[in-house]
């Protein structure tokens, strides 16, 4: 006997009535790069269709986004100017507190999720404070919970540490409770790895380190068993959300954090995800609409609740115009 797997496959009725993952806008999340530095939107070479907005062209952008019906976004900064201590990170009237401000004004029903790091801020470009040449941990706790209460209080809704510091949930959650925002949830960037996939945002946010790279924080790409050590430590010290970055090379761990945990995963679809897409896609060798649907949906098979990505725009857009 045959085992007739393609009746099921026969008529477009019946795919639908039998397909197992379904990718929402709901599921996604947009980054957005505010700049201190420029006077409108500047776009970024290596990531085409991606700008980085001045305070005057963000109300557009976000109701746009919000009219896309997008729940989230994930706001990143680039101040004015930058020190060995990342000063513009936790000021009141740091880039992405006015930001916040503005956005929480104009689409209050946005979520708003901060990226709480130092390396956009600080003049050597690393995600912690230096000392002796070396990323000092515990000294750089104090700053990150610094920056989650400052973004906290501009009234972003969740903070989401990206520095791979050792115990900066735990750090995080301390300081906002301290600070009255028990409300205020937290999405950890659990299982980060040193990846050479964050080439076009380290251009985007002008963040690339002067000396060094990120090996002694950030993970090192082989290792599974730590990610889920990283994301069970995350959820310990207090993470709703915990995340795998990047998305695509590491769906294995993905799928196996899902099966192991029950807190929200989120998954980051990195820059330089997106700029294989649109560059292949910019020659003709892809079609661009269709690999970013089988490429989102796939991060949701795998597991993810939230996918944040460049793409979220135009998959909004694709999904509402759907017939399905
Ligand atoms: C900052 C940060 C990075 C990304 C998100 N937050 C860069 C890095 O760690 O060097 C990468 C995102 C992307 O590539 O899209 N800590």
């Amino acid at each position: 006997m045959i085992h007739r797997m393609r009746r099921l496959r026969r008529l477009d009725s019946t795919r639908r009535l039998v397909r197992e993952t379904r990718l929402s806008w709901s599921n996604l999340v947009y980054p957005i790069f505010v700049d201190a530095r420029v006077s409108t939107k500047e776009a970024i070479p290596s990531m085409p269709g991606i700008y980085r907005y001045a305070l005057t062209e963000l109300e557009k952008e976000v109701e746009e986004i919000s009219s896309l019906r997008i729940p989230a976004i994930l706001l990143f900064g680039l101040p004015e100017k930058k020190d060995l201590m990342a000063t513009e990170a936790y000021a009141s009237d740091g880039i992405v507190q006015r930001a916040t401000r503005l956005i929480k004004k104009t689409v209050p029903q946005l979520t708003v999720i901060s990226d709480v790091c130092l390396c956009q801020y600080t003049d050597h470009g690393h995600c912690g404070v230096v000392r002796e040449g070396t990323i000092d941990n515990d000294e750089t706790l104090k700053l990150l919970s610094k920056i989650a209460v400052s973004h906290a209080r501009a009234g972003a809704d969740i903070v989401g540490p990206s520095a791979m510091m050792d115990g900066q949930v735990k750090a995080i959650r301390n300081g906002l409770d301290a600070a009255g925002l028990s409300d205020t949830a937290i999405m950890g960037y659990s299982a980060k790895f040193a990846s050479s996939f964050y080439g076009p945002f380290r251009e985007a946010a002008d963040s690339t380190p002067l000396w060094g790279d990120r090996r002694t924080y950030q993970m090192d790409s082989p290792n599974k068993n730590e990610a889920l050590r990283e994301i069970a430590l995350d959820i310990e010290e207090g993470a709703d959300i915990v995340m795998v970055k990047p998305a695509l090379s590491y769906l294995d761990i993905l799928s196996q954090a899902r099966h192991k945990f029950d807190t929200p995963i989120a998954a980051y679809n990195v820059s330089g995800e997106y700029a294989m897409i649109k560059a292949a896609a910019e020659k003709g060798w892809l079609n661009e609409q269709a690999v970013v649907m089988e490429v989102l949906t796939s991060i949701k098979r795998a597991g993810a609740d939230v996918i944040i990505s460049y793409f979220a725009k135009t998959v909004a857009r694709q999904l509402q115009e759907a017939t399905e």
